[in-house]
């Protein structure tokens, strides 16, 4: 049973692979390397930090020599990396933090991994696995019509957080390639569900829909985007880790692609169908349409679009379906109404950050955001 090395476990997918992981894996143990950005939230990991298999390290992948030295003390041969910068939005107001991340720190734990796997020999080479986490924006934008992104659609990021991602892909892929250090590659369409940050957009609607606040929606709304539950891509991750060819890439997508305003117009149904069943919520939420006879739709506001902003993203997992049998568990349907129901019922986790530095970054974006329409 591999030993991993989880970075960015303290994030929105990360944590959520940490708990998957542990529940299916007994005899399993996990070592989170996580520097606790803005995004990264130890309370996240509050269910497992008591778990004798698990080992919390606050600390920077760009630090030379500190996840090489995880791997020995811990004797670790696998290595899940998640850590990122990951919000479009913060990579158009400051690329450099991007770039220093998601590519420096990239690198940083492939030489980590060279140097302790491959140059030391601390473990067979057929047991070990750098596995990188990435996203089906490194693809660029679909038409309407075109078809789905497949592992050979060439790489056409458009912006600095999907060219710092596709920037780390081909380091990944250079590191085999020269070096012979096993890899595999997941490039993911967008995610949801529990522990999502709130600057996101389902989160951010849920949030919103809840405290009154206006849902602010970027240009037409017709962005389309192909949605996936968070714990469908862990087991996309673990189906690769185990079944999974060195040296490939694989696409992962819930084939469930939604243009972004049919997303909040379902999860304000969602909202406003579980207040008006429940007076208890009715009570705990007074600012949310529906405690007062209202319509969540009322609050959608068109915004200033994202510059450069992407149209659309659609995946096609069927090399992951073909070489390892995954199939997504959870539909479109019933993954938003276990994301609303997880939001409601974890109402001391998202006002923690609503309540905390976050704040500023609430008045900063999106109050200023210029309306439209
Ligand atoms: P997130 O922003 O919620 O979490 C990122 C985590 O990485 C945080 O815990 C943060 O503290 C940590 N981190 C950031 N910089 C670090 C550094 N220098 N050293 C150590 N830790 C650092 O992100 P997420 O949404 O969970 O995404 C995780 C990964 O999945 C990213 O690589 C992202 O590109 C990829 N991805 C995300 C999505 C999505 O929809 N969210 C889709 C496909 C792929
Ligand atoms: P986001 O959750 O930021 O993910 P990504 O940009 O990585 O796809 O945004 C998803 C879609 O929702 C994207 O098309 C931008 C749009 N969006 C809004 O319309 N309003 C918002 O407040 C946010 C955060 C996103």
């Amino acid at each position: 049973m591999p030993d991993l090395l989880v970075t960015g476990g303290a994030g929105f997918i990360g944590a959520n692979f940490v708990h998957y992981w542990l529940r299916e894996h007994h005899a399993s143990r996990v070592v989170v390397l996580d520097a606790l950005t803005y995004a990264g939230n130890l309370a996240n990991l509050d269910a497992v930090r008591g778990d004798a298999r698990f080992t919390f390290v606050h600390g920077d992948i760009c630090t030379e020599g500190l996840a090489a030295g995880l791997l020995r003390d811990h004797a670790l041969d696998t290595i899940v990396h998640f850590a990122a910068e990951s919000h479009v939005d913060r990579s158009i107001l400051g690329p450099d933090a991007f770039l220093r991340a998601n590519i420096t720190g990239t690198h940083e734990l492939l030489k980590a991994a060279r140097q302790v796997w491959l140059d030391e020999g601390r473990m067979p080479v057929e047991r070990v696995r750098f596995h990188h986490v990435s996203t089906d924006e490194v693809y660029g934008s679909l038409g309407f019509d075109d078809p789905p992104f497949t592992e050979t659609t060439p790489y056409a990021p458009n912006s600095p957080y999907s060219a710092s991602k596709a920037a780390s892909d081909h380091l990944v892929r250079a590191y085999h390639h020269t070096y012979g250090l096993p890899v595999t590659t997941s490039n993911c369409s967008n995610n949801y569900g529990p522990w999502h940050f709130p600057e996101k957009l389902i989160p951010l609607l849920i949030v919103n829909v809840l405290d009154g606040r206006t849902i602010p929606v970027y240009g037409d709304g017709r962005n389309v985007r192909d949605w996936l539950y968070v714990e469908d891509h862990a087991r996309a991750i673990d189906a690769i880790l185990g079944r999974g060819r060195v040296g490939e890439v694989y696409n992962v997508g819930g084939r469930a692609e939604a243009a972004n305003i049919d997303i909040v117009r379902r999860v304000c149904a969602l909202v406003d169908d579980r207040l008006r069943a429940d007076a208890a919520l009715r009570a705990r939420f007074p600012q949310s349409p529906a405690a007062t006879g209202g319509d969540a739709t009322s609050l959608i506001t068109f915004v200033a679009d994202r510059p450069g902003h992407d149209r659309r993203y659609a995946i096609a997992p069927d090399k992951l379906a073909a070489e390892t049998g995954w199939a997504p568990r959870e539909t479109l349907a019933t993954g938003l109404a276990r994301t609303v129901d997880w939001y409601l019922a974890q109402e001391p986790w998202w006002r923690g950050i609503m309540d905390g530095s976050y704040r500023d970054w609430i008045t900063t974006h999106y109050a200023t955001r210029e309306r439209v329409g």
